[in-house]
């Protein structure tokens, strides 16, 4: 009988990716079958996020919970982001773990399995790291890592000590994951990286030097690829080549991630983003115009330390002008051994949790409003989902999520959809031909 795996994953989609490669590891050198329940696994992964404190403790409670309920003799791994920050502390702190796996290290997975109490979380150049093995949790689209660990020295953030020092991966290795994820049925590709669009700053070795670009102009060339999405771009390398290639190439898909973070330029020097106000503004003005049916999503922090009220007043006033189609909001959590740790001038727990609904409340007003215009529209839709009630979900060209009535034959099929009825998150339609 074939040993059984669970596998958690929280955060971001560099993690989800990592979760596919240490599952393809474990099947194929140790024959573990993936499930849905932790009670009868004999193996269960964790795979962590710590870019807010939330996720941190919720490992510790999960932790418990998986102690008290696992099989006898199952064994507990903790990987990615909080692994490779608190390293043995785990092990301290929750003696049973049985080993504790670094982002960066997640292709030893099946050597820290069999080590009890391995603790693998050293920050390597090693190039066995970008050798993804294959399993994709969607036969539909297809993740990809074109770089590892970040560059920035933004001032709230851990992710530079967690996933170490930005590497891009070599072109050939992208170019032929997207040709044999087309050739197994993908028609997406989703590109993966803290920083996408400062592809080919650093490789490892001599390859040959290409921007992100380039990189998207020769995957574009692969045949049967019709839809490339990535993220994370940085405003600050959002140049005009760039912003130009996205807009004309079709099958780059138009829907572009913009962390604002703050609407203050005063806020985002503390936070060293390396862009002002009016840069992302310009940015999105440049974007809009030679792509007018774009969508933009954001992240935004408030709350971060010394951000005044008129600091706030930014923010929202950069959402009024912007009108973002999705932001992912958060208030400011200090992170250990980051320069804003030691930022003295704290905004208030409660005034952070205020500022943070107003920014929502006021997004979700925006959002209403746009909405309401999308009525009768026709989009392209990728279908990747079945739904339990006979719909079946998929996305536009722009990243709107809309469903139909259907079953799993429209599974992997591209159709035009005309919308039939709104709903904040996700919009119904008919298909038209
Ligand atoms: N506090 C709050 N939000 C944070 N993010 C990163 N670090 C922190 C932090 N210390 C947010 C940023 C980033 C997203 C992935 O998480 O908005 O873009
Ligand atoms: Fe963190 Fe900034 Fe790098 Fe994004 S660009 S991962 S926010 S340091």
């Amino acid at each position: 009988m074939s040993k059984k795996l669970f596998v958690e994953t929280l955060g971001c989609a560099m993690n989800s990716r990592d979760s596919e490669h240490m599952i393809a590891e474990l099947r194929e050198k140790e024959g573990y079958e993936i499930i849905d329940n932790f009670e009868d696994a004999d193996l269960i992964l964790i795979n962590t996020c710590s870019v807010r404190e939330r996720p941190v403790h919720k490992l510790f409670s999960e932790l418990g919970g998986f102690q008290k309920k696992k099989k006898a003799g199952a064994k507990i791994g903790v990987c990615g982001c909080t692994a490779s920050h608190l390293g043995d502390e785990i092990i301290k702190r929750a003696p049973y773990v049985n080993f504790v796996l670094g982002a960066r290290n997640v292709s030893k997975i099946t050597e820290v399995l069999h080590k009890d109490k391995a603790v693998e979380i050293a920050i390597n150049y090693d190039e066995s790291e970008f050798a993804f093995k294959d399993f994709r949790s969607s036969p539909y689209k297809a993740y990809i890592n074109i770089s590892i660990g970040c560059d920035k020295s933004c001032t709230f953030c851990i992710v530079p000590q967690t996933r170490g020092e930005e590497i891009s991966i070599p072109e050939y290795l992208i170019v032929n994951e997207a040709k044999k994820a087309v050739s197994t049925g993908a028609k997406e590709i989703f590109l993966l990286g803290q920083n996408v669009n400062n592809y080919g700053r650093r490789f490892s070795g001599t390859q040959e030097k290409i921007n992100f670009t380039e990189l998207l102009r020769r995957l574009s060339q692969i045949e049967g690829l019709e839809r490339i999405r990535f993220t994370s771009p940085h405003p600050f390398h959002m140049d005009d080549e760039f912003i130009e290639e996205f807009a004309k190439n079709p099958k780059i898909c138009k829907s572009m991630h913009m962390p604002l973070q703050s609407g203050s330029t005063k806020v985002l020097k503390d936070m060293k983003r390396g862009y002002s106000k009016e840069w992302f503004l310009n940015r999105v003005e440049k974007l809009r115009s030679m792509c007018p049916d774009v969508t933009i999503s954001t992240d935004i922090i408030v709350a971060f330390p010394s951000e005044s009220a008129e600091d706030f007043e930014e923010t929202l006033a950069v959402m009024r002008e912007v009108k973002f189609d999705q932001i992912f909001s958060f208030k400011y959590s200090p992170r250990p051994h980051t320069e804003a740790e030691s930022f003295t001038n704290l905004v208030d727990e409660e005034l952070g949790s205020e500022r943070l609904s107003t920014l929502q409340l006021l997004h979700n007003e925006l959002l209403d409003e746009k909405n309401a215009t999308l009525l009768g529209n026709i989009y392209t839709v990728y279908f990747e989902d079945l739904n339990r009630d006979n719909f079946v979900a998929g996305r536009s060209d722009n990243n709107i999520v809309i469903k139909v009535k259907g079953s799993e034959e429209l599974l992997g099929e591209i159709r035009d959809v005309k919308i039939t009825s709104i709903g904040r998150t996700i919009l119904t339609g008919e298909i038209l031909a």
